[in-house]
Formats: structure tokens, sequence, C-alpha cells
């Protein structure tokens, strides 16, 4: 879908601010970029639209290098949300977001329809809010409008870059909600740069972690958790574990195990991971585990307490298995 290969970017004056960068993003994927600041995130993305023009390597889009492709049409196949919210102050809402359809020269009502389906989209009534300009509108709402802009001529592909930095944690939190779930509905391609590793872990279908330029390591959450590449990408990370990951002995209760009556078939080891437990809990007919340390009983692990410890630890990590 794109693909880098090899690419480079030096910037007049000498800075590499891209070094030999390779990665592929699949259709319908949400591909992040996450790096320290200035490794090189907004330059990777501009160079997709060509807004920066590559200084070595290729870039492929649909398998089509774009240096040999029509700009215009690339741009307009692309929506592309920036750093910074810019929206023309002196127009309205409806306007602001039918900017690329009008270039398009999509019909009046189709532009009109599509302007409203898209502010309904991000909870926005249309009435309300489609003749306002941008400053009748709270900051939140207004990135809420830099993000359905970028959809509005309904490209393949978004480019976004770090467009929830400005936001109070709540709305943020919405705002990824909101584009996790559109993402799901209408499987766009996203390249969505961020310097948040929770926003990462949350969207990402695949990450890529750079650093001074260079690409560190690519893969999906669980394998970043799982496998990091080097310390890195480890304190990069945090102490952050895969809770799939974890030992099943440590969702023990408490208090201390009756004595074990289940037949041999429903024992698990207190090493095995929480995963590991799951995949034997689907192939049992029993709902819970017999967690033995060696030769003793330790107590019961089911269904029930999985869910809670899942629950506790909100992991919705691609790459677990789901209940
Ligand atoms: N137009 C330019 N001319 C010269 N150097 C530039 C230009 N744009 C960016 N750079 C340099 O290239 C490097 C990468 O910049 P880039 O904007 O890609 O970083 P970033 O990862 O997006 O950072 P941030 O998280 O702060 O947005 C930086 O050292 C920056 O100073
Ligand atoms: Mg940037």
């Amino acid at each position: 879908m794109i693909e880098f290969a090899n690419v480079s970017k030096v910037f007049n004056g000498g800075t590499k601010a891209v070094n030999d960068v390779s990665f592929k993003v699949k259709e319908g994927e949400i591909f992040v970029l996450i790096g320290p600041s200035g490794c090189g995130k907004t330059t990777t993305l501009k160079m997709i639209n060509r807004l920066i023009d590559s200084s070595e390597g290729t870039i492929r889009v649909h398998n089509e290098n774009i240096q040999d492709m029509n700009i215009k049409k690339l741009r307009w196949n692309i929506g592309y949300v920036l750093q910074q919210i810019a929206l023309f102050p002196h127009m309205t809402i409806k306007e602001n977001i039918a900017v690329v359809p009008e270039l398009i020269k999509w019909p009046q009502e189709k532009i009109d329809k599509r302007v409203d389906e898209l502010l309904e989209m991000v909870g926005l009534d249309p009435g309300t809010y489609r003749d306002r300009k941008p400053d009748e509108l709270s900051g939140g709402q207004q990135q809420r409008i830099g993000v359905v802009r970028a959809l509005a001529g309904d490209p393949d592909i978004i480019l976004m870059d770090e467009p929830f930095s400005a936001l109070d944690p709540i709305s943020r939190e919405q705002l990824q909600e909101d584009i996790k779930k559109l993402q799901e509905e209408i499987k766009k391609t996203v390249v969505f740069v961020t310097h948040d590793i929770e926003e990462a872990l949350k969207l990402g279908h695949h990450i890529c972690l750079m650093k001074d330029g260079k690409v560190v390591q690519i893969g999906a959450p669980a394998e970043l958790l799982e496998n990091p590449a080097d310390e890195f990408v480890k304190e990069f990370l945090g102490d952050r574990k895969d809770p799939w990951a974890e030992k099943v002995s440590s969702l023990l209760p408490d208090e201390a195990p009756a004595e074990h009556t289940h037949t041999p078939a429903s024992k698990v080891s207190s090493e095995a991971t929480v995963r590991e437990a799951l995949e034997q809990l689907k192939h049992s007919s029993e709902n819970s585990l017999a967690v033995y340390e060696g030769e003793t009983y330790k107590g019961d692990v089911g269904y029930k307490e999985i869910t809670l410890y899942l629950e506790r630890n909100q992991s919705t990590l691609k790459g677990g298995s789901s209940l």
C-alpha cells in the first residue's frame, strides 16, 4: 500500500533528518510512527504526499513510485491532519470541511451530504455547527474538524501528525476512540505520528519506532512489548508489560486454596502465561484450571479471574487473543 525503500532526506544545510528508512504499510491498517522530538517523524510523513521530496530511495503508493504520479492526484487521495490545527479562520466549518470536495468538483448536493455526515461522525450536530466559524468552537471541537476535513474527499490514505497533542486528556481519549472506531468502520489506511507510547499502543496495528532519523524497530504492539530490539526500545516503552505474558499465578485469589478436586486434565503450571492458560481453558471442558507450583496446588484460575484481570489491565492490545 505505502512502501518506503531505503529512503533518506537531507535538508539544505546538511541535516540528515531521515536516514535509510524502509517499511511497508498495509492497506486498511493504522501504522504509527513514534520517537523522540526531532527524530524525523513529520519529515517521513510529509514525504508520503510530497510536501517534502526525498533525497534518496523510493516511495511507492499502490505500487506506483510517487515521483511518477501526478502530484495533485496524489494529494487529493491523501487526507492530511497537520501537527497544528490549521482551520481557515474566515471560512465556516462547512467550507473548511469542503475544501477538497470543492477542489475535485463534487456536485454541491454530494458535498452538503458529506459535510453533515462527517460532523455527525464526530458527534457534532450539523445544524448547530455547520455555519459557525472556527473560533466559535472549543479547541477539541476544532481538532475534530481538522480530523474529519482530512476524510472529506474520501481519500484512501490519511496522514495524521500528532493530531491530539494539544488536547486535554479526556478529549484526547474520546478522539482516540473516535479514530479507532472510524478506522474500523471505513478501513482507511492511516499513518499516525505521535510521541505518546500509550497512544501508539492503543491505536497502532503496527508501530515503527524511530531515533535520529533511523528505524529502530517495527512490529505489532505485543511484539515490541515482548521482544524489544534494544535498551532504547525498552526505555521508550517504560516498564509496561504485556498483560497476556504475565504469569498465571499472579491471578490467584489471596485466600489459601481449598483441597483440589479437579481431574488432572485441567492442571496448569504456575509458570504458564495468561495467554497459555486461556488457550488451555478453551480446550478444556472445565471453567477453571488448577494452578500447580510443582506438586503443590495453589488455587484455581478460570474465565472469571482472567476477565477481571484483563479488564483491570485494559488489555485491548492487539496480538492477544480475545475472550
Ligand atoms: N525544513 C527543514 N530544514 C532543515 N532542517 C529541518 C527542516 N525540517 C525539519 N528539519 C530537521 O530535521 C529533523 C527532523 O525533523 P522532524 O520535524 O521530522 O522531527 P519530528 O520527529 O517530527 O519532531 P517533533 O516530534 O518535534 O515534531 C530535525 O532535526 C529538524 O530540525
Ligand atoms: Mg513533528
